[in-house]
């Protein structure tokens, strides 16, 4: 054997032991979390992107990049350190847009080590809603509903306001003109824009959907100072107003400038007919015990409501198909639900203004007041009126709950989820299987070996998945939710339920994996700094570690190790921040089981313990390996 040959075997030899002996955590900074949290998406844009590492690290002022899915550089500020360089902070300068952006960041460990990676998150994407319950509980809603209500109230007292003006003239010179509702109705809109505005700020902080409210302020403001003059004066800032808050709605941000208009119009006609019909009855009202005949304004009023009809109908109808992917969806999500009551209550309100249409055939121009004859259109108009006030309410509502997440197109994240979560992890043959189940739904998130995929360098593979659950006779119904995500609903039972998981890529092997999920999540707070506590004090461990990048090759050689508490810790991604999101599991024979998750390095661990909270048998999951500790102390 040459001298160069002997040299090479010796490169490839170390080479074999450096990738076999490092742990997926070993002894480099590990991300603990990140905001936006890492794989999830966040209703607003962002205004700073923060990373937690578990131990101090140091960073180019350029280190961390933002980019969208195109790999188009987003402007941001320079990276700054607080918290000794545990925490990394980049301010966003440049506009988010809803989708898919990534986060590439390269920071110096303490040792000199240069460790690079990434984290994707989602803007305000749509793949939440699958059961229509998980978003619902966002704190602010109902407020936001009422605000959104009154909102679109104002818009129809100051189009509606002005369009019926013109109509109530036809009344005649005689009739008596209440006073304009435009002024009031645009102070009332300024007033819940400022709301709203206050609200987004307090619940997402500043980005698209409260800049572009702020924008409704500001027109608003602009209606209440030219109310009275000219009508177009008051129309053209009112009109803005539509087209602004069309981008804002669920149309407009998904499907840019045809959404905006398909809404723009249906919010326009939907405001014209409201509040003309208001103001008509006004006028009707005011000039009660008057000889006024108001047959003629409401004649001009109807044949214009059936044209307002017929436009707010066929926009609602192409919005809805835009919005409502399949017909299940109208009965399995909340969003579905609220879209039906409102069908139902714009029949019903369609069968009043076809009335009310008949009446006025057979009615004569007797005064409204005419003791004779109750005014029976009248008051047709005023249920009318009444109903479609409460469809603007539930068209409030409609508008602040998440749409459903598209059956086959994959929009992006999910948001993370409410409430405690139980993180699990396998490796199923060369893919990485990251579980989390938390109320009502289990998250599976699949990853390959490949890192160019975290980073946007290379397209994501396909995945096969199909999950059962031993308590259900029918596979879970998953849908895509990002690279790699899939997301079903599921009702948990109250027991240990394995979850049966089939798994395949195309260029990279898959498998099979059976994972126990014991419900309801034990999450627990004190364990991991005694384990810590317990670990640190522990003079001689004896390890037996086995990695494997592929579960479906023989089962890897165990190798033996020694080393002290310490040192151990050191290389574990709990080691110097006990304080993960930790979930207690089922006794493994009788000893104390836990498990924590780092999503943000696609890191699942699991720990059984001795009564001194020693650790007997640690499993950890990472993206390319799968590593599994037995412990010994020596006396
Ligand atoms: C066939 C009848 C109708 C259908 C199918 C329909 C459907 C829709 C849909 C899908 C949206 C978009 C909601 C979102 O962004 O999530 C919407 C918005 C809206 N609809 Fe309707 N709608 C109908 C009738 C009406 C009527 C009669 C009114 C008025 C009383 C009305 C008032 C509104 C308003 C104010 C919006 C909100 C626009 C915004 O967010 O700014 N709709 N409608």
């Amino acid at each position: 054997m040459t001298a160069l040959r002997r040299l090479m075997l010796m490169a490839v030899a170390a080479s074999v032991l450096i990738v076999v002996g490092t742990s997926p955590a070993a002894a480099h900074p590990t991300l603990l979390s990140t905001t936006p949290q890492a794989g999830y998406a966040v209703p607003t844009e962002p205004t700073a992107i923060t990373l937690v590492f578990d131990e101090p690290v140091t960073v180019d002022p350029n280190g961390v990049r933002l980019v969208d899915e195109s790999k188009k550089a987003i402007h941001t500020s320079t990276v700054r350190r607080e918290q000794s360089g545990r925490r990394l902070v980049l301010q966003v300068l440049g506009d988010l847009a809803p989708g898919r952006y990534i986060v590439r960041w390269q920071v110096t460990a303490q040792d000199g080590d240069v460790v690079d990676s990434a984290f994707d998150f989602a803007v305000a994407t749509n793949s939440a809603g699958l059961s229509g319950q998980d978003q619902a509980g966002t704190g602010g809603v109902p407020l936001a509903v009422v605000l959104r209500w009154l909102l679109f109230l104002a818009l129809a007292g100051v189009i509606g306001g002005v369009i019926g003006q013109q109509l109530a003239r036809r009344a005649g010179p005689v009739a008596f003109q209440p006073r304009s509702s435009v002024r009031p109705a645009a102070l009332v809109g300024l007033l819940a824009a400022a709301g709203l505005f206050i609200d987004l700020l307090r619940t997402g902080g500043p980005g698209r959907a409260a800049n572009l409210i702020g924008l409704e302020a500001v027109g608003l403001a602009t209606v209440a100072v030219m109310a009275n003059r000219r009508w177009w004066l008051t129309m053209t800032p009112a009109l803005a107003v539509v087209v602004v808050e069309a981008f804002r709605n669920h149309l407009g941000t998904r499907y840019g400038v045809i959404g905006a208009v398909v809404i723009a119009v249906h919010l326009a006609a939907a405001a014209t007919w409201v509040g003309a019909l208001v103001h008509l009855l006004r006028v009707a009202y005011a000039n009660r015990g008057r000889a006024v005949r108001i047959r003629s304004m409401f004649a001009a009023y109807a044949r214009r409501a059936l044209v307002l009809f017929l436009t707010v109908a066929a926009t609602g109808t192409i919005g809805a198909l835009l919005l409502v992917p399949t017909f299940d969806d109208l009965t399995t999500t909340r969003y579905g639900q609220v879209l039906i009551a409102k069908l139902a209550l714009v029949l019903i309100v369609a069968g009043l203004a076809w009335t009310a249409r008949r009446r006025l055939g057979t009615l004569d121009n007797r005064p409204v007041s005419d003791p004779s004859e109750p005014a029976p259109v009248a008051r047709t108009a005023r249920i009318e009126a009444t109903v479609l006030v409460s469809i603007l309410a539930v068209t409030a509502t409609l508008v602040s709950l998440p749409t459903p997440a598209p059956a086959t197109e994959d929009l992006g994240y999910p948001p993370p989820a409410t409430g405690p979560v139980i993180r699990l992890g396998t490796l199923a043959g060369q893919i990485a299987v990251g579980i989390a189940a938390s109320q009502n739904q289990l998250e599976i998130r699949l990853r390959t070996p490949d890192d160019r995929v975290q980073t946007g360098d290379a397209e994501p593979p396909t995945f096969h998945v199909t999950a059962q659950l031993s308590t259900s006779p029918t596979p879970l119904v998953l849908r895509p939710c990002g690279p790699g995500c899939f997301l079903s609903p599921v009702g948990w039972r109250e027991t240990t339920q394995e979850l049966n998981l089939r798994v395949e890529a195309d260029t990279w092997h898959g498998g099979t994996s059976d994972i126990p999920i014991s419900w309801p999540p034990k999450p627990n707070t004190t364990l991991l700094p005694r384990i810590v506590a317990a670990m640190r004090a522990q003079k001689s461990i004896h390890i037996a570690e086995a990695v494997t990048s592929d579960t479906s090759r023989p089962s890897p050689p165990t190798r033996q190790l020694t080393t002290d508490g310490p040192e151990f810790l050191e290389s574990e991604p709990y080691g110097s921040t006990p304080s993960l999101d930790v979930t207690l599991l089922p006794a493994t024979n009788g000893r104390t089981t836990l498990a924590f998750g780092l999503p943000a390095e696609g890191i699942q661990g699991r720990l059984e313990l001795d009564p001194s909270y020693r650790i007997t048998r640690e499993i950890l999951t990472a993206p390319k390996h799968q590593i599994t500790r037995t412990f010994a102390y020596p006396r």
